[in-house]
């Protein structure tokens, strides 16, 4: 089956923090995309990609609207789906009082599949078509997110969490165990379908050297999958590391001591690094997930572009929400507190830099844009539609756009959720708002044929 959407495209072809955003952004007016078998097969404009439409294409037209891949969450927690916006204190005894609390409750199969429910429909009413998740100790809480993730046939990276000291007693195992368990659930869901697994240790306090050693052990043993976890997030917590692994130069020495750096890790926040630990982070190749809203909402303190993004030595890096320290499922939202972080420290993050860390950004941070990210023939057919009038003030405010550049950095300055006019996963329309439908197309040969 071959369907079509036509409307206003805009994606990536190039880095926006190394480059003119001209040479960056590929903006078609009046674009057309066609997709088969969960792929895009064609990508152009309207007048050229129209007369090699096959006539049983099916084309949705889309007025007042941006096209665009959909965005791809760096780092979440679907646990923590039901304890976002919980008044707490900063990090850690967010994390006591609130966080092992919750995801104590994942033993239990029916609750976890709820959640991961929840948190999936969510997403995709967010326009967030991939994430990298972390789930809980527990197995049965991988499976069933990634049950349901495969039923959406959605390209998740997600793994079980593993702790063996410094959390309740429900939630820790033995390094054997959870390597173990890693094991066997790498070998369920790894390349299953769209499903790809993130060996997932919470962070260096929670794990023993013994623990540290063999999750280092159960990555290298598997090329190809991922690795999860926490970096810098906050002061007390870098703090905490030098006292649990004095040994250890530092934070990011402690992860690379035990093998956990290099292409597909992933680590979250990333905000109190010296120039050493970025240097580092570039030369192997190990991303960071910048998660803004979740930084402020626990005063972690301000991610630093100037450093990050420096061309001597650039890290890849990839906008995350980190629910639910994370205030928003919205990628949108997410990118406005992240210009607002940039510009306490003298950091002007423009819009294309923003939608590039959602989408082509965070794709490369996760070694994945040869698969999703950006819209090109081949690409997987992941797709959003970003109504330009999703709400008055919206609508009023974009009359006054002068150009692509001013109506991108509005919409995610007064975007949310509510901006989400449709979102294609692999080329199925799983996701849409009554209030806006499409106006619906045929194919030129087939209009011809019903005349
Ligand atoms: N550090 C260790 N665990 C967590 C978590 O669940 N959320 C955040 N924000 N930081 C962490
Ligand atoms: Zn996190």
């Amino acid at each position: 089956m071959t369907a079509a959407i036509r409307g206003s495209v805009v994606t990536f072809k190039k880095n926006p923090f190394f480059n003119p955003a001209d040479e960056c952004i590929v903006y078609e007016q009046d674009a057309m995309i066609v997709m088969q078998d969960g792929l895009i097969t064609a990508v152009g404009s309207a007048d050229q990609v129209l007369p090699d439409l096959s006539a049983d294409c099916r084309i949705e037209r889309y007025d007042h609207a941006l096209i665009m891949p959909g965005f791809i969450d760096c780092h979440v927690h679907y646990p923590q789906t039901e304890i976002i916006g919980a008044c707490g204190k900063q990090l850690i005894d967010w994390l006591n009082k609130y966080t092992f609390t919750a995801e104590q409750k994942f033993r239990d199969a029916s609750y976890a599949r709820e959640a991961a429910r929840v948190f999936l429909r969510e997403c995709l009413r967010a326009g967030t078509t991939s994430a990298s998740v972390f789930c809980t100790v527990f197995a049965q809480s991988v499976d069933t997110f990634f049950e349901a993730s495969a039923r959406l046939n959605m390209r998740n990276i997600a793994g079980k969490v593993l702790m063996d000291r410094n959390a309740p007693i429900g939630l820790i195992e033995t390094p054997r165990s959870g390597y173990d368990a890693t094991k066997k659930l790498i070998e369920r869901w790894h390349g299953c379908g769209r499903q790809l697994y993130a060996v997932t240790p919470r962070f260096a306090p929670t794990s023993s050297p013994e623990q540290m050693e063999m999750t280092g052990a159960v990555w290298q043993e598997h090329p190809g999958t991922y690795l999860q976890s926490h970096l810098s997030e906050n002061t007390e917590e870098v703090e905490w590391v030098g006292r649990a692994y004095p040994e250890r130069h530092g934070y990011l020495d402690v992860y690379a001591y035990y093998g956990q750096l290099g292409p597909r890790s992933i680590y979250g926040h990333g905000i109190h690094l010296s120039d050493a630990e970025f240097r580092k982070l570039h030369d192997t190749g190990t991303a960071l997930a910048h998660c803004p809203t979740s930084n402020l909402f626990l005063g972690s303190g301000l991610f630093d572009f100037h450093h990050a993004m420096n061309s001597a030595r650039p890290v890849r890096v990839g906008l995350a929400t980190d629910l639910g320290a994370g205030t928003s499922f919205s990628q949108l939202v997410t990118m406005n507190e992240a210009y607002k972080v940039a510009q306490m420290s003298g950091y002007s993050l423009s819009a294309a830099q923003a939608f590039y860390l959602a989408t082509l950004g965070a794709a490369q941070a996760l070694y994945l844009d040869d698969k999703v990210g950006s819209i090109a023939v081949g690409k997987e057919a992941d797709l959003i539609v970003l109504d330009l009038k999703a709400t008055p003030i919206l609508e009023y405010r974009m009359q006054y756009a002068d150009d692509l550049d001013e109506a991108l950095f509005i919409l995610m300055t007064l975007g949310d959720d509510r901006a989400v006019r449709a979102t294609f996963i692999a080329g199925e329309k799983v996701y849409w708002t009554e209030s806006a439908p499409c106006t619906e197309q045929f194919a030129p040969a087939l209009a011809e044929a019903s005349l």
